[in-house]
């Protein structure tokens, strides 16, 4: 045989381009991708026809929490690497990055790298990459980004919130000139944490503890500041960064401008800034929960129509999950965790912060059909591998370059809408915040390095833990700083790119 699989008859979207192409895979690779009917006389393995569907490279999400302790509280986030990567890939996401988290208390990165690969290590469905949660930037963090770059991490996560990580901004410029010189990409989580406290001992001060006063204690005016601040401090440093999930329309204006004006600014939101709003989180009781998350869902879905919009003209970078999930009836480590003896109802500040979203990202998006289907694939696929330095291995589908990562659509008129219910979900989470939303797609079937991971009509779930592996990657090749050389205080005391 000439190749290990064929596919057929498919309509071919890459983040440039859409055609009837047939694809060749040898040896976990991309092999050809030619004109419809140029394969008919190849000999292979297997052959899947696409009878039409969309071909597209497989999902890389590039912002996903597993096995992490919470910000506050005890316990761990409801997912494992094991389950975590399950329910990435039966929704068609083939390459994560998660985060491999520092405490404030520790002093080295390299550990924290390294037990975060035990975690990971044999039981993945999906291929994988870490990016560093720096918690405490001390001089001995600082010296092993150079390390970080070895290991084949080039990206960092900051907090301006949160007491159990926020740096200030003396901090934050120690990691961004460090992260310049050894070309890292630093994420920052943009809420201003001081204005989060004092707007939470308000509430406080009034009993308002149920769970929609989450998004009070987290206002608008906190992200936008904070994301102003960040865009100065990166400039200022000319050390790119990314902001990540960005909810609000102000800071996606500041976003928009830093960029209208060169500044290697980039951002990502997430399908909860598109689909919930406030509403989803003042419900009865405690059901609120379920949606708490840091942003919150913004007021309205005029909001949402912002986000869509900056998602549509490149405001947005990217498209990622955050996927941060925790049981909701759980009084140990999940949401119900925030119930006790004095506050019976629950108290916002104690709900664990986050959602689950891996399996979901791609098909709540593309059912929506409210982007171009080149635009999907590039903020899905293309651009958080670019940006994260693994392109064009992932996020593309490039002869004799890109690993065979594949998503392939039901064809046009094939799938029934159908109500999105958690039990059709592959991980381990006792809800979605999606549940009853209205699909049209899913992944028909999904490839991972020529291997046929997810097949829904035949099997489901087809990969196997272990399968996925440890992707070392590169520098980015979307941020770089504008200038070249170091930035350093010269001898004669004045300081700057030289
Ligand atoms: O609420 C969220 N987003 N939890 C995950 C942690 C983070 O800040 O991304
Ligand atoms: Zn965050
Ligand atoms: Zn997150
Ligand atoms: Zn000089």
């Amino acid at each position: 045989t000439d190749y290990d699989l064929i596919i057929v008859n498919g309509v071919v979207v890459s983040d440039t381009e859409i055609g009837e192409y047939d694809i060749a895979v040898r040896d976990e690779k991309i092999a050809k991708v030619v004109s419809r009917g140029g394969l008919n006389d190849a000999k292979a393995a297997k052959m899947i026809d696409a009878e039409g569907g969309y071909v597209m490279p497989g999902g890389v999400d590039a912002h996903v929490h597993l096995q992490e302790p919470p910000l506050f509280g005890k316990g761990s986030t409801a997912d494992n690497y094991e389950s975590g990567s399950r329910s990435a890939v039966c929704g068609g996401t083939t390459t994560m990055v998660t985060f491999a988290p520092q405490k404030k208390s520790e002093d080295t990165l390299l550990d924290t790298l390294y037990a975060t690969h035990e975690k990971a290590k044999d039981n993945c469905y999906i291929d994988y990459s870490f990016h560093l949660l720096v918690g405490n930037p001390s001089a001995k963090a600082l010296s092993e980004f150079k390390t970080l770059r070895k290991e084949g991490v080039s990206s960092l996560k900051i907090y301006m919130t949160y007491q159990a990580l926020q740096l200030h901004d003396g901090e934050i410029l120690d990691v961004l000139l460090e992260a310049r010189k050894q070309q890292i990409t630093t994420m920052v989580h943009a809420e201003n944490g001081q204005v989060i406290d004092w707007m939470t001992a308000q509430l406080e001060k009034r009993k308002l503890f149920a769970p929609k006063y989450h998004g009070t204690s987290h206002p608008s005016m906190a992200e936008t500041e904070a994301t102003y601040r960040a865009i100065c401090l990166s400039e200022f440093m000319d050390s790119p960064i990314l902001i990540v999930h960005v909810s609000t329309p102000a800071a996606a204006a500041h976003i928009k401008s830093a960029q209208d004006r060169g500044i290697p600014i980039y951002a990502e939101t997430c399908p909860q800034y598109l689909f919930l709003t406030k509403a989803d989180l003042d419900q009865p009781g405690f059901e609120g929960a379920k949606c708490v998350c840091s942003p919150p869902p913004r007021e309205s879905e005029a909001d949402c129509d912002v986000i869509w919009d900056g998602l549509a003209n490149g405001t947005f970078t990217i498209l990622s999950s955050d996927h941060c999930p925790f049981r909701f009836d759980d009084n140990v480590i999940g949401k119900k965790s925030s119930i006790n003896d004095e506050y019976p109802l629950g108290h916002f500040k104690y709900i664990p912060n986050g959602i689950a979203g891996i399996e979901t990202r791609l098909a709540l998006t593309l059912s929506a059909n409210r982007l171009d289907l080149k635009r999907f694939v590039e903020v899905t696929c293309s651009n958080p591998a670019k940006l994260y330095g693994l392109y064009p291995l992932k996020g593309a589908l490039v002869e004799g370059q890109s690993d065979a990562d594949i998503n392939i659509w039901y064809p046009p008129g094939k799938m029934q809408e159908f109500e999105l219910k958690n039990e059709m979900l592959h991980h381990d989470v006792d809800y979605t915040p999606f549940e009853g939303r209205k699909l049209k797609q899913w992944p028909r079937y999904t490839i991972l390095r020529g291997q046929v991971v997810w097949d829904k009509e035949n099997g489901g779930l087809l990969g196997k833990k272990g399968y996925g592996k440890f992707i070392k990657r590169e520098a980015s090749s979307l941020a770089k700083p504008r200038r070249v050389g170091e930035w350093d205080i010269h001898p004669d005391g004045s300081f700057g790119i030289y």
